[in-house]
């Protein structure tokens, strides 16, 4: 199997991006955490390199056309290619349709949907030099409906979508283009749910239990269980894999 030389992760700095920055270095690939909080990106890359790794930080805020091409710029000025890119970055906005206002609405297309998109255009061009891999991070609840989620799930919906077609229109170019679709996965984007609703850690904790219950598996989801299967799909070990999304969530959706 060949490595990915060049990959970026977007949403580097934290939970399944920074898991799967770490996984494709210990492959010795050279990884861009690009995340809108650089110092958590510069703390991930710090890490790798202590590790022997080679891994550099960018800020960049995937919502924003010219903080992409920026980033973009540099990953190419510094290795003159791009062979996987995971567009992983991505915020819960929690609320059901009665209780989203529309800038809510908003903030979770913008950064979910509008910043996979604006990821993957401007990165696409590059792929197509290396026949390349584009990895996104969608989620159940792009695939089944949770309650609550409103916003979150259309956003992420779109992120299904918008695999799918790019796999389409970017097979003759020897693209692949796949996206993951976690479950619970305990990251500080899942803690921070229940953590406002919490009075204090141990209901915290009782609170996260509750989730799991759902879970054929009965138990969280792990970073780097998330970051194995990014692996694998910006991977030659998957080089007849395009336009899947892969479930990745205990067993959930699988068992209904
Ligand atoms: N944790 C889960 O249970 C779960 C489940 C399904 C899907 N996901 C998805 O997985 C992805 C990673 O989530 P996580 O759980 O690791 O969360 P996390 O909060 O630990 O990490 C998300 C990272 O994205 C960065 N980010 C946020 N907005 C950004 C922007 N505009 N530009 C660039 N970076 C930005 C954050 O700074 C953070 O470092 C997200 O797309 C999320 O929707 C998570």
């Amino acid at each position: 199997m060949s490595t990915p030389r060049t990959v970026i992760v977007t949403g580097g700095g934290s939970g399944i991006g920074a898991a799967t920055a770490r996984r494709f270095a210990a492959d010795g690939a050279t990884v861009f955490c690009a995340d809108i909080d650089r110092e958590a990106a510069a703390r991930v890359a710090a890490e790798i390199g202590e590790s022997g790794g080679r891994a550099e930080a960018l800020r960049c805020d995937v919502t924003d056309e010219s903080s992409v091409a920026g980033m973009v710029a540099r990953v190419t000025e510094a290795t003159g290619r791009i062979d996987c890119v995971a567009a992983n970055a991505g915020a819960m906005v929690e609320g059901g349709i009665l209780a989203l206002d529309l800038e809510d609405w908003r903030r979770a297309l913008d950064v979910n949907a509008t910043g996979a998109f604006l990821t993957a255009r401007a990165t696409l061009p590059e792929l197509v030099k290396t026949s390349g891999a584009l990895v996104f991070t969608a989620s159940t609840v792009g695939l089944a409906g949770m309650k609550g989620v409103a916003a979150y799930s259309a956003a992420k919906g779109a992120v299904v979508a918008l695999t799918r077609q790019l796999a389409a229109d970017f097979a003759a170019e020897g693209v692949r283009v796949n996206a993951v679709a976690p479950g619970a996965v305990r990251t500080p984007l899942s803690e921070s749910q229940f953590r406002a609703r919490a009075t204090d850690e141990a209901d915290l904790e009782r609170l996260l239990s509750g989730v799991i219950q759902r879970y054929p598996l009965s138990r969280w989801g792990r970073a780097e269980e998330i970051a194995e299967a990014i692996h694998f799909l910006g991977t030659d070990r998957a080089s007849w894999i395009t336009g899947h999304i892969m479930p990745i969530e205990g067993g959930l959706l699988q068992t209904r």
